[in-house]
C-alpha cells in the first residue's frame, strides 16, 4: 500500500491576528508512505538537514498518534518531496506534523475527523493556527485547538512570499523574545486590526495595507533580521499590504492588481503562490 500526504505551506498571524490567524498557500510538501519500503528519504527543501533515522517530525508524528489511539499502522517508508522552505516562517514543521498524523490517521483507520487531526497536530507542533490552515485550508481562526473557523478568502487575493535565502528565526527564539503582557492600547489597536484585516481578506482587499498592522510581535521579530526590517519598510511605505509570515523571516505580501511587488533583489526567493482552499488530503498511489 502506498498512501501521500499532500500538504500546504502556511502563512499564520497575517500581522494583527497573532496565533490566531492562518492561511494556507499553494506550496505543498508530499509525503508518501509505502508499506513496501524501509528508510526515510527527502528531495527538496531541507534534504541536507532532516534527518534519516526515523527521527524526523512526519515519522515521530505518525508513531505518536499510533500509540494515541492504539492504532495498528503497518511498517512503513517514507519518502518526502519537500517545497516549503525550513525556518522561515512557512509552516514546514506544522506541515510535517499534520502529514504524520494524517497519514497514521489513513494507515491504521483510526477514523479522525479533521477536528481531530488538528487537536493531535496542534499538540505536537505547539502552533495551533499553522496547523488549522494545514488541515482546513483557506483562511483559518483558530481561538482554540478545537475551536476554529474556515473561510474561502477573496478571490482575488494575490499573496507574494518574500524569502530570505539566508536568513533564518527559529520559532523559539521569535516567541522568547517577546513581552509575556502588553499595553492596554496594543492589545486594543491588535482587536481592531485583527478584524478589519479579516474582513479585507474575505471581502475587502483594498484595505489589507492599513488592517493588517501589528503592534504585539512583527518590531520585534524584525529586530533579528535588519535586511528583513529595511525591505519591510520599503513595501509599506509604497502602501504594500505586507506582514512577517509566521514568527519570520519570510515576508508575506499581496499584489493590489496594479503595480506588482518589486523583486527586492540579491537574497531573496519571491514566490507567487496561490491560496490554498483544501488542507492536508491523503492520495492513494
Ligand atoms: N503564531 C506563531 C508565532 C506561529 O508567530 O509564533 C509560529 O509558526
Amino acid at each position: 500500500m502506498r498512501l501521500t500526504a499532500l500538504v500546504p505551506a502556511t502563512a499564520a498571524n497575517l500581522g494583527p491576528g497573532f496565533d490566531c490567524f492562518g492561511l494556507a498557500l499553494d506550496l505543498c510538501n508530499e509525503v508518501t508512505a509505502d508499506t513496501d519500503a524501509t528508510g526515510v528519504t527527502w528531495e527538496g527543501e531541507g534534504t541536507d538537514e532532516l534527518p534519516t533515522d526515523g527521527s524526523d517530525l512526519v515519522s515521530r508524528s505518525l508513531a505518536e498518534t499510533a500509540r494515541r489511539f492504539d492504532a495498528q499502522v503497518p511498517s512503513v517508508g517514507l519518502h518526502g518531496v519537500n517545497r516549503i522552505p525550513v525556518e522561515r516562517g512557512l509552516g514546514s514543521s506544522a506541515a510535517a506534523v499534520v502529514a504524520g498524523v494524517a497519514l497514521a490517521n489513513a494507515l491504521g483507520e483510526i477514523g479522525l475527523e479533521p477536528t481531530d487531526v488538528l487537536e493531535v497536530a496542534a499538540d505536537l507542533d505547539g502552533h495551533p493556527d499553522n496547523a488549522a490552515a494545514a488541515v482546513f485550508g483557506g483562511f483559518t481562526v483558530v481561538l482554540r485547538e478545537r475551536l476554529v473557523a474556515r473561510f474561502d478568502p477573496d478571490p482575488t487575493l494575490r499573496p507574494v512570499l518574500l524569502v530570505p535565502t539566508d536568513a533564518r528565526v527559529s520559532t523559539e527564539e521569535a516567541r522568547r523574545i517577546l513581552p509575556a503582557i502588553v499595553a492596554r492600547a496594543d492589545a486594543i489597536a491588535n482587536a481592531g486590526h485583527a478584524a478589519l484585516t479579516a474582513l479585507a481578506l474575505l471581502h475587502e482587499p483594498g484595505l489589507l495595507p492599513s488592517a493588517m498592522r501589528d503592534r504585539l510581535h512583527e518590531d520585534a521579530r524584525l529586530a533579528l533580521v535588519p535586511e528583513v526590517r529595511s525591505t519591510f519598510d520599503a513595501l509599506r511605505g509604497n502602501g504594500v499590504a505586507v506582514c512577517v509570515s509566521g514568527s519570520g523571516p519570510t515576508l508575506l505580501a499581496f499584489d493590489d492588481g496594479h503595480a506588482p511587488i518589486p523583486d527586492p533583489g540579491d537574497g531573496w526567493r519571491v514566490l507567487r503562490v496561490g491560496i490554498r482552499s483544501t488542507g492536508v488530503e491523503i492520495l492513494a498511489g
